[in-house]
């Protein structure tokens, strides 16, 4: 079922992440600008654990519970990747 809410990488989750984060951690090889990168579940999964111990991002206010919350479950529901065009 998918709700007019759903929440997608084109809609929401791809805005996580900064232009700081997405430089500092591209040398690393975590591509957080890469939906193919991010939605990986290995990836995913080191991606939360990061945010959710506040470890990452550094030199940025720590991701609400909230913002934490909404990835876990994105990549949850299988990392519905969205359309670009959409509105919602
Ligand atoms: C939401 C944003 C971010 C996420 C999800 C993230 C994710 C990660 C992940 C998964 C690792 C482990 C990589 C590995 O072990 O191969 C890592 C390491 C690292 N990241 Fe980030 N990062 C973010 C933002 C940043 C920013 C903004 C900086 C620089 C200011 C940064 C600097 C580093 C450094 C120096 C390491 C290696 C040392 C360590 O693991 O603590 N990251 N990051």
């Amino acid at each position: 079922m998918t709700s007019a809410a759903e929440v997608t990488w084109e809609n929401t989750i791809k805005d996580y992440f900064t232009a700081k984060d997405v430089a500092c951690m591209t040398p690393r090889g975590v591509l957080l600008d890469s939906y193919d990168y991010v939605s990986n579940q290995q990836h995913a999964q080191a991606i939360y654990i990061k945010v959710k111990s506040g470890a990452m991002p550094i030199g940025e206010p720590a991701w609400t519970a909230d913002k934490v919350q909404t990835f876990f479950d994105w990549v949850k529901a299988g990392a519905p990747k969205g359309n670009a065009s959409a509105t919602s």
